[in-house]
């Protein structure tokens, strides 16, 4: 596949081809930003029971979602602005049936209908959303998420 990416430096986060790009130069590789769930997991397992329907926002190819399920979570809907992370995920994740992706702009979950999920979790997108957008753009985002709970 051949992408022009010569509009992407570090501070694109909140540009699908930059991502697109990134994930695939790593090549179908797995990175958690920041922290792995087994550093997070008290928070994780104080506030969002097992049973939670769970929103993933930016879900990436960090392996957050799947150590959760290996914790007993059953039902996570992972998204992400590019299509590649997420084509990736959906193969690798194929007989998984705790884990489902979806290529998805958070800024735009019309496809969910109100009440669809117990938890969001965030891990990391909101920081790209800090430098990429403007207050307007985070509070669409905010509401939809707001929205779909
Ligand atoms: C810093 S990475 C974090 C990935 C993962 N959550 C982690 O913790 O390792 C941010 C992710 O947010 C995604 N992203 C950026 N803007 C987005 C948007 N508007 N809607 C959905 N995902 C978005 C990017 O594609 C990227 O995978």
């Amino acid at each position: 596949m051949f992408r022009d990416v010569s509009s992407c430096n570090t501070y694109n986060y909140g540009d699908a081809l930059y991502w697109d790009f990134r994930y695939i130069q790593e090549a179908g590789g797995a990175f958690d930003w920041y922290q792995r769930y087994s550093s997070l997991r008290p928070f994780v397992r104080r506030y969002v029971p097992t049973s939670s329907r769970v929103l993933m926002v930016g879900c990436g190819n960090a392996l957050m979602s799947e150590d959760m399920v290996k914790d007993g979570y059953e039902d996570i809907m992972n998204i992400d602005i590019s299509s590649v992370a997420i084509e990736m995920m959906r193969r690798k994740y194929e007989f998984v049936p705790q884990l489902k992706y979806m290529q998805m702009d958070v800024r735009d979950m019309s496809f969910f209908p109100d009440e669809s999920f117990d938890s969001v979790m965030d891990k990391v997108w909101h920081r790209c959303s800090n430098k990429c957008f403007s207050d307007v753009r985070r509070s669409e985002q905010t509401s939809q998420t707001w929205r779909d709970l």
